[in-house]
């Protein structure tokens, strides 16, 4: 009889103990899932989540997932590449924190919102040139943030007065005429861009894929994205095992550049070019020029999807009404890609490929031009109606 007391109490007292473990562990589970307090916004760029497109993914029999830049600070993957600009020129003693310094570059896309934003929270100042049809909403961005903005006449790069060497110069000037720290960010051939992404946004995907990736999609404006990642996925993948494509608009050049070799689009043909470096609705992705960021990692990018601005119009509208996904129009392009490349690698004998695009910002940055027109498309569209040529 007194045993079995003994036996009893030391069985509530053994529970007690595994409860009270358990409901510790959980506690610290569910802590875990809760981010830290972070010591300023600059602290908050990368590290985004990971979703799965569940209409594609059910439609193409297969895991798509998108890597959602747009959830950075400033709304895009380019938060990454303009802290880390800023932080390799702080290495190298060109800005110091606590003193007066300016960064200057050249952009109408989203690079000159994440700067702007950027050096407010870290003391600098901001000074972007752009054409000057750019759209308001970047404009009003822009100048919300504070940032110095100077428009000029749509020009050829080859032109002294092009936007990326107008910001060339205003930082030579700033610096020789009144002696202030400046740097010229320089997206296209600084470094820093692709390396951010080799060394934060490429492990981050593996890590949120647990290593299990078939293919990787990505547009290409400075190429930092696309090449950073793929060299660390093939890193880790193998050459061969996870396939690299390059979402590329209408008009641009990188197409043919992948498949055939050559940097030429049709629309090169003399008189056939309307206002656009390239011809499309889609903004951020398409270039007709080898950059230094593109031409690192050239050889890790295995093929060129081209996509017509209907099939991204259409897209976008699709996986806003079937997934609550409001993207940007790049982002449109990489998820018809993502379409195609699951029944290609399905053809190779994949039989539930894992597929990552990028989805780099959000469509609110795209109100005025692409979804002016993407708003209009019937809610009802099939992915089929989508992926029509
Ligand atoms: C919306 C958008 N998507 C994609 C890209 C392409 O990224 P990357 O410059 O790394 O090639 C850009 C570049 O500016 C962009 O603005």
């Amino acid at each position: 009889m007194t045993e079995r007391n003994i036996d009893w109490k030391a069985c509530v007292a053994l529970g007690s103990v595994v409860t009270t473990i358990f409901t510790m562990y959980k506690l610290y589970k569910q802590d875990k899932k809760i981010p830290e307090a972070v010591m300023g916004v600059e602290q908050l760029i990368g590290n985004t989540p990971l979703v799965k497109i569940p209409s594609l993914s059910k439609h193409t029999n297969s895991e798509i997932f998108a890597k959602l830049e747009l959830a950075n600070p400033a709304g895009s993957a380019k938060d990454r590449v303009a802290l880390n600009i800023i932080l390799t020129a702080e290495r190298k003693g060109l800005l110091i924190r606590g003193e007066p310094g300016w960064v200057f570059e050249g952009t109408s896309g989203s690079t000159g919102i994440s700067i702007a934003m950027i050096c407010n929270a870290l003391g600098y100042r901001a000074h972007i040139s752009l054409p000057d049809d750019t759209s308001l909403e970047k404009l009003a961005l822009l100048e919300s943030l504070g940032a110095v903005v100077n428009p000029v006449k749509p020009a050829s790069i080859v032109d002294p007065d092009q936007y990326v060497n107008a910001a060339k110069k205003a930082c030579n000037d700033m610096i020789t005429k009144n002696g202030i720290n400046a740097i010229f960010a320089d997206q296209f051939e600084n470094e820093a861009n692709w390396r951010v992404h080799y060394e934060t946004t490429g492990p981050e995907i593996y890590t949120q894929m647990n290593g299990e990736i078939d293919g990787f999609i990505a547009g290409c404006g400075t190429g930092g994205t696309i090449t950073g990642v793929a060299r660390y996925l093939k890193e880790k993948r193998g050459l061969n095992d996870c396939h690299v494509v390059l979402g590329d608009p209408q008009g641009s050049g990188f197409y043919h550049r992948i498949n055939h070799g050559v940097m030429y689009d049709s629309v090169e043909k003399e008189g056939t070019r309307r206002r656009h470096q390239v011809d499309t609705i889609v903004e951020g992705v398409g270039l007709n020029r080898i950059t230094a960021n593109f031409a690192h990692g050239e050889t890790r990018i295995d093929e060129a999807i081209r996509v017509s601005d209907e099939q991204a119009i259409k897209m976008a509208k699709y996986l806003s009404v079937n997934d609550g996904l409001f993207v940007g129009s790049s982002t449109a392009i990489n998820s018809v890609v993502a379409v195609k490349l699951a029944k290609q690698l399905q053809l190779q004998g994949i039989e539930n490929p894992r597929i990552v695009i990028i989805a780099c910002d959000s469509g609110s940055r795209h109100l005025s031009k692409f979804w002016k027109i993407a708003k209009d498309i019937d809610r009802e569209i099939s992915l089929t109606e989508v992926m029509q040529d």
